[in-house]
């Protein structure tokens, strides 16, 4: 792994290991993300920036063995989009090149607990520059849609989660449910 890799993944855990809080441990995270995405031009190889025409592509950079810990490059074509979904888990995603769009989604009756009779509204848009660090924490879950709006350049984003990210909840707005999907990631060398 390259060194800027496995420093952030170091400084990831020792993050995660000081601090119980999840809120506590995505701001720590934040500022070492931030550093992350203006190294990845020294670390992101070809197999980390692939793309499919069919749907945006999470390249998984490194899964820790004990499933607290995963990190992918993702990278979206113009008009590629994420469904409605939440995590199950911490996160923390950085910019490294491209526009990353994010359109958050809240649940005004608090945390969900079953899959059907979800009312979500819909909330504010954040436009993500390069270099830009978003975090999130679960319970009432964050829930968003993310991508690259038709017209705008590719965009490449780093993930950090605190799972094994594959499978999330996909929600159907209009209906009121949700269910959980695997999502796949394709495996690189780092
Ligand atoms: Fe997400």
């Amino acid at each position: 792994m390259h060194p800027a890799l496995s420093e952030f993944v170091a400084g990831a855990k020792r993050e995660i290991d000081r601090l119980p809080d999840v809120a506590d441990r995505v701001d720590a995270i934040t500022p070492l993300m931030q550093r992350l995405t203006q190294l990845a031009p020294e670390f992101l190889g070809p197999e980390h920036r692939q793309s499919d025409p069919a749907n945006y592509r999470r390249n998984a950079i490194y899964l820790c063995p004990d499933d607290t810990l995963s990190l992918y490059a993702l990278v979206w074509l113009p008009g590629q989009w994420t469904p409605v979904h939440d995590h199950g888990s911490w996160g923390v995603v950085g910019v490294v090149e491209g526009f990353l769009e994010e359109r958050a989604y809240m649940c005004p009756s608090g945390e969900i607990c079953a899959d059907t009779g979800i009312e979500l509204k819909r909330g504010g848009v954040v436009l993500l520059n390069p270099g830009a660090v978003t975090s999130f924490v679960p319970n009432p879950d964050h829930i968003h849609m993310t991508g690259v709006a038709a017209g705008r350049p590719t965009c490449v984003s780093l993930h950090l989660y605190g799972r094994n990210m594959s499978s999330f909840h996909m929600y159907d707005v209009a209906a009121g449910t949700r269910r959980r999907i695997d999502v796949a990631h394709h495996k690189t060398t780092a």
